[in-house]
């Protein structure tokens, strides 16, 4: 077990469902806030936020800070998010052990590292350098891939880790992208969630993706596939209570499919982790 607050089951919040969200509260335990979205000044991205925040915990999950990239650090994106994060108080701050570009260009994608040790360095002086303006630490989440660098001297669960440890940052273990890469590349998804230390994930996300045969595309607009929901039975048997959201981020259903979802994984999560679950919650689909 680790020491880290547990939110229970939440969600990404997505545009479709901002005015239900602020208009009617319905049940969720918190919601994760896309960053990107709510970088702004003023206007309607700020009036949701601040509605958001008046009913629920929020962490802000980044998809920009490129923390593997060689380009120095974005500074003007790294004060506003400490602004941000003065304003609206998330729980936490998450990004992905990725790059999303170099030399001045953004490829707006997620790219895996080379898992080697010069790389992990990097990225942890990295993770320390924005640590240190946020005054707080910070996440970091597994990335999908479809391919892979022959420099890599570790593998993907090694480097994370070992990234954690070096960078001292928590991890938000995403089990779907565990189990697309297992396949992808040929590993044993478990033997990756047994090697991740307990003490370091702070959150999981789940998610669906596409099954294109000799290939698993990590697209967020499925549900969960059952096997997924297995490795998570198997990483809340290692790790205990931790906070879990979902994400959907094409074809966006509606939220009360969020909803059973997330109620899905409370469901799996008292009965894996607490040996009983209630009875009242319908988490028929
Ligand atoms: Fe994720």
């Amino acid at each position: 077990m680790n020491s880290f607050p547990f939110l229970g089951f939440g969600v990404g919040l997505r545009r479709p469902h901002y005015a239900e969200v602020i208009e009617t509260s319905p049940r969720m335990d918190w919601f994760e806030l896309t960053t990107e979205n709510f970088m702004v000044a003023g206007g309607r991205p700020i009036e949701v936020i601040g509605g958001v925040r008046e009913h629920y915990p929020i962490a802000m999950h980044g998809v920009s800070l490129s923390i593997g990239s060689t380009d120095p650090i974005n500074r003007d994106y790294l004060h506003n998010l400490a602004a941000m994060a003065r304003r609206f108080e998330p729980v936490w701050i998450s990004d992905h052990l990725c790059w999303t570009g170099v030399g001045g260009r953004n490829l707006h994608d997620l790219m895996p590292l080379p898992y080697t040790e010069e790389a992990l360095l990097h990225v942890a002086r990295r993770i320390r350098e924005v640590q240190d303006v946020l005054g707080r630490r910070i996440l970091i989440e597994n990335v999908s891939s479809y391919m892979s660098f022959a420099s890599s001297t570790l593998t993907e669960w090694e480097f994370l880790a070992a990234v954690a440890e070096e960078a001292d940052c928590a991890i938000l273990l995403d089990i779907n992208n565990v189990f697309v890469n297992a396949f992808n590349h040929g590993f044993d998804a478990a033997r990756y969630i047994e090697s991740i230390p307990v003490e370091r994930v702070q959150q999981f996300h789940l998610a669906g993706h596409q099954d294109h045969g000799k290939y698993l595309l990590d697209t967020h607009d499925h549900p969960v596939r059952e096997e997924v929901w297995g490795l998570y039975e198997h990483a809340l048997r290692r790790f205990g209570a931790v906070s879990t959201s979902i994400e959907w981020d094409d074809r966006i259903p509606e939220f009360r499919e969020l909803q059973a979802i997330a109620e899905e994984a409370r469901y799996r999560h008292d009965l894996t982790v607490r040996g009983t679950a209630r009875q009242d919650v319908d988490v028929s689909r």
